[in-house]
């Protein structure tokens, strides 16, 4: 069997994944990544789209790339609308702080430009078959080429100092250590998805708007002047071809419908999925020497906008561990890994929890929910202390505090 020896083997080449390589390879230390799709069909996936300014700062200070600056959408603030009024929260005077629209897949192709650009040993169309010897000095993987051709019995395998599980929701590593003992899985499911679009059209509003309707939620997202994201709330069993396009633009215009006489500017759509989703999190997110991050440790609805900018988090605390680790070989920040990834973690999954339940409405709900999350809805946005708390919330917590 062909053998790689290297520092840190890295499964899942998706943002986190890159991100680490690149930040490790800065570092002089040696890192191999393997990742089950291949270049094109990450680079076309969409997902969402919002970057703290720290998560920017990963791209543009490591010498990623600056096309987030000038690809990327900085915005200023979001727009609550509900009972058909809009509610603008400003975050510079807020909370000192914006956010940039720049979609996941765009920094997908970023960070795999500067891995190959750099040298980096990204290895696509290589799925992970096995990870063993965690709990040794030399944890190993073994994976097999999916190549179109490629021969399903021929294994390579790598051995690492460390072991880093950045594969995604459906991490194999995670699901590899599910019963070791300690190991817990925490999860909440909710009763819808989203039907999301992209279409031909330019933009409605300044602003994403977050509207809270009695049809159910909408988002009104951007992707350039000529091509906008939007989403609705649909039940998780929707078959897009149901959706013709009229049907769809009916909906959504519903949705932000007001006295104001807010209206969505409409275009050909050429893009339809939807999205179900749900809340997760592993604890721990280490076992020996593999460290789980993003989404192979945790997922969130993307109502907070906050599932790359926790990838992004937890590869800045595992970066910062392992680069003192083999700067000092103390182990100390690698023990530490999972509880101070944890503490962000459990803080974005609140706010992820909160926007979803205030922001939703379902038919079967008790009314008195639906009037509640009206009620939720009016404490934020008229005191400034509820507009600066999700503002926070929404803009990312500071560094130095995980
Ligand atoms: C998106 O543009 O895809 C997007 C933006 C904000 C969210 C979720 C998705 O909260």
């Amino acid at each position: 069997m062909n053998v790689t020896r290297t520092q840190v083997g890295i499964v899942g080449g998706g943002p986190a994944g890159l991100m680490l390589s690149h930040l490790l390879a800065k570092q002089g230390i040696s890192n191999v990544v393997i990742e089950s799709r291949d270049h094109d069909t990450i680079a076309n996936t969409h997902r969402a789209g919002i970057l703290e300014q720290p998560s920017v700062a990963m791209l543009t200070d490591t010498g990623v790339d600056g096309r987030v600056l000038t690809v990327g959408d900085e915005h200023e603030g979001i727009n609550l609308r509900f009972k058909g009024e809009s509610h603008l929260l400003n975050f510079p005077e807020l909370v000192d702080a914006t956010v940039t629209l720049y979609a996941q897949n765009e920094v997908f192709i970023d960070l795999a430009a500067a891995r190959a650009r750099d040298g980096g040993d990204v290895r696509y169309e290589s799925e992970v078959t096995e990870i063993f010897d965690l709990k040794t000095d030399t944890p190993k993987f073994r994976y097999r080429s999916v190549a179109e051709g490629a021969d399903p019995d021929a294994l390579q395998e790598v051995h690492c100092d460390v072991l880093v599980g950045a594969d995604g929701s459906r991490s194999f590593c995670r699901r590899a250590v599910r019963d070791e003992p300690g190991h817990q899985d925490f999860t909440t499911e909710y009763p819808f998805a989203w039907f999301g679009i992209l279409c031909e059209a330019p933009k409605s509003f300044p602003e994403l708007i977050y509207a809270n309707s009695p049809r159910g939620f909408a988002l009104i997202s951007q992707r350039s002047e000529t091509v906008q994201r939007m989403y609705f709330q649909c039940d998780p069993n929707t078959n897009v071809d149901d959706w013709s396009e009229d049907r769809i633009w009916d909906e959504l215009q519903s949705r932000v419908a007001g006295p104001d006489g807010f209206e969505l500017k409409t275009g050909p759509i050429f893009d339809k999925t939807v999205l179900p989703f749900r809340s997760f999190v592993r604890e721990p997110m280490s076992h020996g020497n593999l460290f789980l991050a993003g989404d192979a440790a945790h997922t969130v609805p993307p109502t907070g906008a906050k599932g790359l900018n926790l990838a992004f988090a937890d590869v800045r605390v595992l970066f910062e561990a392992l680069d003192s680790f083999y700067s000092t070989g103390s182990r100390a920040l690698l023990d530490s890994y999972s509880d101070t990834a944890l503490r962000r973690v459990w803080k974005a999954q609140n706010f992820s929890y909160w926007m979803t339940t205030m922001l939703h409405t379902t038919a079967e709900e008790n009314p008195f929910s639906t009037r509640r999350s009206l009620g939720d809805l009016e404490s934020v946005t008229s005191s400034v202390y509820g507009r600066q708390y999700l503002a926070e919330c929404y803009t990312g917590w500071p560094n130095s505090r995980p």
